[in-house]
Parts: structure tokens; sequence; C-alpha cells
């Protein structure tokens, strides 16, 4: 049998629950080798596990610095896992395609329009590809969405929503999930921000184009080092507008992920749970005679295809899905994976063009990408 022969670098907790995801629960998937500059993530017990993983993983080589692994391991390696801080990834990504080595890596996919050319080129001028880890693309209520849109159910969305609400009842000392993560202090919170747009890009025949975005400061913490809330509308050439509401310090204990489409044909609704309100899906269609009401539809987080199968975990069974489809894409060949660099790079650079806009008080700034000849012009202007 063929295998996927894998690294992983950062065992954050993220790293470690998807490096232990592919080891345990993909028979094609083998566990090479892991680094991350502090050891004891290897040495010692973390939250949620059973043991250390150097004894989960006896066979696993351990490392404290990439490029030792990296040149150790080059010609065994199939996939690089990157789970490093969600601002630090690329560069890691690019000495992986240097080796023509597949990466699968976390998102967001880039911090700077500088990283995401330097990424884009590498990957260009590589036998290897990165797959996008967009793991809300793989929930079940974003693949009827798909289907709805695919089926003609929806028309065209002309105006969509999306929020990302994550708050955090825990001090960031002692929450074993921020305890290792400066990158969650600092990070704008609309840089955070495919998990959002990632979902609605699957049925957007256009790229966003233009973003204004407004940031709220500091209200809840003084000594907070990003705004509480950050909104932003993105738009695309012909007018296709999504407002996007990202959090930061946030009292708001509420469900995390809502989404609402506005179709020239109909609407859909995914909205997050309240309290002890479960999370509800909602649409209504011109084009069906069964929904011409607003009709509550019975799917929820995990993909239709995985419903049967125990061992699909992960936010819903949306980490499997991405695994499973990265693998067989691997596997059989595929030209390119399921969700590519270039879908990484239109659901993260909206972020970061967003950001800056914040940063200029809500001037509204056209959105380019690396395989446009604009973009070159932009990195200055942007990351400056
Ligand atoms: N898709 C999702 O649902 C989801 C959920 C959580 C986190 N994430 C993403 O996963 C990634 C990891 O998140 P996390 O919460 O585990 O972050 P984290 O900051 O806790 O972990 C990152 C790890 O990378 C290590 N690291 C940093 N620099 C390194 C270097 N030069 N060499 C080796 N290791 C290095 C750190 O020591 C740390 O252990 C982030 O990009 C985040 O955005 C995605």
């Amino acid at each position: 049998m063929k295998k996927a022969r894998f690294a992983v670098v950062g065992l954050g907790h993220r790293g470690r629950h998807m490096a232990r995801l592919a080891a345990d629960k993909f028979a094609c998937a083998e566990f090479i080798a892991a680094c991350d500059i502090d050891p004891l993530l290897w040495e010692e017990k973390q939250w949620l596990q059973e043991d250390a993983l150097k004894n989960i993983y006896p066979d696993v080589k351990f490392y404290t610095k990439y490029e030792e692994m990296l040149e150790k391991h080059a010609e065994e390696l199939d996939f690089v896992f990157v789970e490093t801080g969600a601002d630090v990834h690329a560069d890691f990504c690019i000495k992986a395609l240097q080796k023509n080595i597949n990466v699968f890596s976390d998102i967001p996919s880039v911090a700077t329009l500088a990283e995401a050319k330097k990424l884009w080129d590498a990957q260009c001028a590589s036998k290897a590809k990165l797959m996008t880890g967009a793991n809300t693309n793989e929930w079940g209520f974003i693949n009827l969405l798909v289907d709805l849109y695919n089926k003609g159910l929806l028309g065209e969305p002309y105006y969509m929503e999306a929020e990302y609400i994550h708050a955090s009842r825990e001090p960031a000392a002692t929450n074993p999930i921020l305890i290792h993560s400066p990158w969650r202090k600092t990070l704008p919170p609309i840089r955070y921000c495919t998990h959002s747009l990632g979902p609605l890009l699957r049925i957007m025949k256009e790229v966003l184009r233009y973003v204004v975005c407004m940031g709220t400061g500091v209200h809840i913490n003084k000594n907070a080092l990003k705004d509480d809330m950050q909104s932003a509308l993105f738009q695309t050439e012909s007018g296709v507008t999504i407002r996007l509401l990202r959090n930061g310090a946030c009292r708001a204990f509420i469900g995390h992920h809502s989404y609402r489409v506005f179709g020239t044909k109909g609407y859909f609704e995914r909205v997050a749970e309240r309290g002890k309100t479960p999370s509800v899906v909602r649409f209504q269609s011109d084009e069906f005679y069964g929904a011409r009401e607003l009709t509550e539809l019975q799917v929820g987080m995990m993909p239709n295809e995985y419903m049967d199968k125990p061992d699909a975990a992960g936010h819903g069974g949306a980490d499997y899905a991405l695994f499973d489809h990265m693998f067989k894409a691997f596997l059989e060949g595929a030209e390119d994976f399921p969700i590519s660099l270039r879908d990484g790079l239109m659901m993260t650079l909206p972020g970061i063009y967003a950001a800056k806009s914040a940063a200029l008080k809500g001037e509204k700034l056209t959105i380019h990408y690396p395989w446009e000849k604009e973009f070159e012009e932009d990195i200055a202007r942007i990351d400056g």
C-alpha cells in the first residue's frame, strides 16, 4: 500500500491534534518526524493527552530545528504539516516546497503580502503542492449550501454575512490553549478571516476585490494589543458584498460561526447556538415549491459522507474530511489538492488588506493576488 509519510512542525494544541488524527485514524499515513522549539511538548504529557507524545510514538524522530528535520528526512517525506502560530506559516511552507515535499498548512495561509508572493513563487517552482487546512470549508451545512447553490435553488449570491465570535472565559495565563500562543494576543481579529470567507467563496464566481474595515479600539482590557471587535465589508467587482464580524476581547459567550446568504432566488442561514437555543440551518427558495417559506434543515457540522464513520473527528468531522480528501488526492496523483494554495490566498489576503484598512481608519482598499500584475506594487504599500 502506498503511504503518505508525514512530519509536523508546531506541536501546540492544534499541531498535536492534527498529527494524532493523521497517525491514528488513517491507515495510509505514516508519522515520521516532529518538530517544535519547545521540546517539552514532545517529552511531557500535555493537556488532553494520555501520555507524552514521545511515549505514544516511540519510532517518530523529534527535532527542535526545522531545517535539521527537513535535511534528515527530505527523501522519505511526502508531507509536512505546518502547525506553527497563525502569523508564521509561510517560511516553513516555502522550505518544504523547495525540497519538493507537499505541505498541509493551517490557516491563515500567510501574514504579509511579501510572504504571499514568495510562497506562490515557491509553489510554482516546486514539484510539490500546498493543501490549505481550511476545515470550515468541509462542514456538512457548508456542503449543503454549496449543493443548494449548484442546484440553482439560491440563484446568485449578492449579499452575505459571516461572523466568527470566539470568547474565552479563562485568562490567557491559565488557558491550556492560549498559554503558548503569543500570536493570539496580537493578531488583528480580521486577519483570522478564513473560517468565514472560505465557505462563502465556495459559492462565488468572483474574487473579493475591495474592502473597508473598522475597529473598535480597546474597551474591555485597556492593556489589550488588538481591537475588541473588527468589522469589514468586502466587495467583488460586480458589487457582491460580504460583511464579516470578528472579535478580539469579547464578553459574548455565543456560538462561534454564523453565515447568511442572500441570493437572487433564495436565502440560506446558519445561526450558531445562542445559550440553550441550538444552532439552526434555514433555507428558502423561489425555485423549490416545498421551501417557498423559510424551512429548517437538519444538517449539522458532520459532512454527509462521513456520517457513519466513527473515526471522523475534529471540529465536527471537518478535520477528518480535510485529511481524507488530501490523502486521497495524493494517492490518486491528482493535479492539485482540493483546497489549493490559490484557494487559501483568496480567503487569507482579503483579511490582510482589511487589517490595513482598519489601521487607516476605514480607507477603501483594492485587493490583489500574487497571480495579478498589480500585486507587486501593493507589497510595500500594504505591508509597510
Ligand atoms: N483550523 C482550525 O480550526 C484551527 C484551530 C486552532 C488553530 N488553528 C491554526 O493552527 C495553527 C496552530 O495553532 P495553535 O493554537 O496550536 O498555536 P500555538 O501557538 O499554540 O502553537 C504553535 C507551536 O509552534 C511552535 N513553533 C513556533 N516557532 C517554531 C519554530 N521556528 N520551529 C518549530 N516550532 C515552532 C511553538 O513553540 C508552538 O508550540 C495556527 O496557525 C492556528 O491559526 C486552526
